[in-house]
């Protein structure tokens, strides 16, 4: 029996990643890297989320993440908004397939601003993180009560290949994480961004539905639409995509001015003030 004959949602889901099989050779191709024959499978077998997790990255979320893992071999990964812990354990996972976490050190490092499952408050953030195997588990490190602020404060410094910003998505949440985590990243790293099509979700949603929802939220899409540097979306699934930090110059808050201060771009969100401060300089 194969991989994707074992798991749960294999009938739902294996057709649909073959069907998205571009967006596997796009992701794969900028790192130089040839598509796999069975990458539907392999993508199977690292992600298999909590049957109680919801609002949690998707089957083709996991694809662009394992192939970013593949392309970008990153010993350590920073994660902002942890909720069930879906995506630490997938990229945990991919990192463990692809040989890169370095020793005994988490390979994930999952901050998130709160110490709950924001759709189940009587859940701890990254509650699917204890449930896994211990071999994934002990490669995920956990804060909660932080923000990107911390992340960056941190791991300043530690030339890090490849972060997921996946948490407040009111405009300018997402800006303001990613300015935060620069001082951790490496030049020509890579943030990738959960939600960068989050308000046609959110359309799409509705219309089926018949329902009106209050997560139309335009940070990650307004930040991705304006990043004046090298970026990578897949040409199917365009609900996630990367930024690139730049190799031979280093980002300021001026470069994320189109987003930050055009006014055909409101902000859905009070920064706090040292959020704000990142915004001055
Ligand atoms: C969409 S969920 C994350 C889902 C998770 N990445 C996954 O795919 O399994 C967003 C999370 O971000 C957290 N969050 C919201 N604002 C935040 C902030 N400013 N900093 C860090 N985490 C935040 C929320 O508590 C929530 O758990």
């Amino acid at each position: 029996m194969t991989l994707a004959a074992e798991h749960p949602r294999a009938a739902e889901w294996a057709p649909s990643l073959a069907a998205h099989r571009a967006d596997h050779v796009f992701v794969r191709a900028r790192f130089g890297l040839d598509p796999e024959p069975d990458f539907a499978d392999r993508v199977l077998a690292l992600h298999r989320p909590a049957t109680w997790a919801i609002g949690s990255i998707g089957v083709h979320d996991a694809m662009v993440l394992r192939d970013m893992v593949c392309g970008l071999r990153p010993s350590r990964v920073l994660e902002i908004g942890t909720a069930a812990g879906t995506s630490a354990l997938l990229l945990a996972r991919a990192m463990g397939e692809a040989g890169c976490a370095a020793g005994e050190h988490p390979a994930v490092h999952t901050f998130d601003l709160h110490p709950w499952c924001y759709f189940d408050r009587s859940r701890a953030v990254g509650s699917a993180i204890d449930e896994a195997e211990p071999n994934v588990r002990s490669r995920i490190a956990r804060r909660v009560g932080v923000t990107a602020l911390d992340a960056g404060r941190e791991f300043a410094g530690a030339d890090i290949r490849m972060a997921f910003v996946d948490a407040d998505h009111r405009h300018p949440g997402p800006a303001a994480d990613v300015l935060a985590l620069l001082p951790a990243m490496t030049p020509g790293g890579w943030i990738v961004l959960h939600d960068i099509n989050l308000p046609a979700e959110a359309d799409h949603y509705e219309r089926v539905k018949g329902v009106r929802v209050d997560w139309k939220q335009h940070g990650a899409k307004w930040l991705f639409e304006t990043w004046p540097f090298e970026k990578l979306v897949p040409p199917m699934h365009k609900n996630i995509g990367a930024l690139r930090v730049p190799v031979d110059c280093a980002v300021t808050a001026a470069d994320l001015a189109p987003c930050l201060r055009d006014p055909s771009m409101p902000w859905e969100m009070t920064p706090a003030p040292d959020i704000l401060r990142l915004f001055d300089h």
